[in-house]
């Protein structure tokens, strides 16, 4: 299906990591009306500021990025907020998508939201087929929540809601704050210390053995424009890379391309999360879409603007 450029999306996140590497691709695609609200002009929690602004500039397309996001310490400290503030934002941006009528929705879940203990690699049917991974389990059932509302919503209503559930990513504006990060933007910026300090050792959380799969951020982009595009019979989607290895691998990888060489030390107090994690994305492959930013690509890029952005 072609969109005429001209048409009304509203990207909700645009700031976050992945909202700025959608706005960055819409951009160069041309697409001209793309409406964005930072969070002091509209705050996603409000409900009838929401529909207001959507009666108002009524648009055609939502992309949904924003979002409350974090790693593993900070999902597991603030379980309410990830709960409240997830289905908050969702549900307001989903209902009032249905009554002005957008054309087509897309939703964000993650690749963190199926079951701890998943058969691998991860089928969409596998959601809710067992027990959350209890570090992020407010967090999971928030966008369970929004998978399901997708669900139902078309069927009720017979609206054009789709879910697509990315893999781990990292890229340009991630959070490096090691409160907050993920596993990769933490390795990077625990890595990069040991570079500038010549430090002897470094510290990574865990035994080192969970498996995960990481993908460049500006793929999971592409993913967006190309199931706004496609018509699908499926609204749930897995997007990932395929690229897998253990998160001790991901911090060798690291200190290989940055020329560390220093003693890892395995902190086996924090918790390691769920043990493997790579989705199967023969689904999306069928309909025509796969990532294609190496890890190797991906990490460049990425640590080029972490550089710069110190
Ligand atoms: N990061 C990953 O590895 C990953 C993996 C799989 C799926 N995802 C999904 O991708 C989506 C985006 O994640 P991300 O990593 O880009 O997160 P992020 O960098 O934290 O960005 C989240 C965005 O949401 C906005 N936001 C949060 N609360 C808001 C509110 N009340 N009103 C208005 N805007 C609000 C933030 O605005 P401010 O800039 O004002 O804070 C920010 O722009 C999420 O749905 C996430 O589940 C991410």
């Amino acid at each position: 299906m072609q969109i005429n450029k001209k048409k009304k999306i509203f990207l909700a996140g645009h700031n976050g990591m992945v909202g700025s590497a959608i706005l960055r691709l819409f951009k160069k695609k041309g697409y001209k009306n793309i409406i964005c609200k930072n969070r002091r002009s509209l705050d996603l929690l409000d409900q009838k500021k929401t529909l207001s602004f959507l009666k108002k500039t009524k648009p055609d397309f939502i992309i949904i990025a924003a979002a409350k996001v974090g790693g593993i310490l900070a999902n597991k400290k603030q379980k309410a907020k990830f709960i409240y503030e997830n289905l908050m934002i969702q549900t307001n941006l989903i209902h009032s998508a249905y009554l002005v009528g957008v054309k087509k929705l897309i939703f964000l879940g993650s690749s963190c939201i199926y079951p701890k203990f998943c058969e691998q690699p991860i089928l969409e049917n596998f959601l809710l087929s067992g027990k959350l991974e209890e570090t992020n389990d407010a967090y999971a059932i928030a966008k369970i929540a929004g998978v399901k509302m997708c669900e139902a919503y078309n069927k009720q209503y017979k609206t054009n809601f789709i879910c697509l559930m990315p893999t781990n990513l990292y890229g340009p504006k991630d959070n490096y704050d090691l409160n907050n990060s993920h596993f990769f933007p933490a390795l990077i910026s625990k890595i990069h210390d040991a570079k500038l300090n010549n430090k002897k050792s470094i510290t990574i959380w865990g035994d080192g053995t969970p498996r995960r799969e990481l993908m460049y951020v500006d793929d999971l982009a592409e993913a967006c424009e190309y199931f706004l595009k496609k018509k699908t019979k499926h609204s749930l989607i897995n997007i990932g890379s395929g690229e897998e290895k253990t998160i001790l691998n991901f911090s060798k990888f690291i200190m290989k391309n940055l020329d560390v060489k220093c003693k890892i030390i395995f902190d086996k107090k924090k918790p390691n999360g769920t043990p493997r994690k790579i989705l199967n994305s023969d689904l999306a492959k069928s309909y025509g879409w796969k990532s294609k930013i190496s890890l190797q690509e991906g990490f460049n890029l990425t640590y080029n603007s972490f550089l710069n952005n110190l």
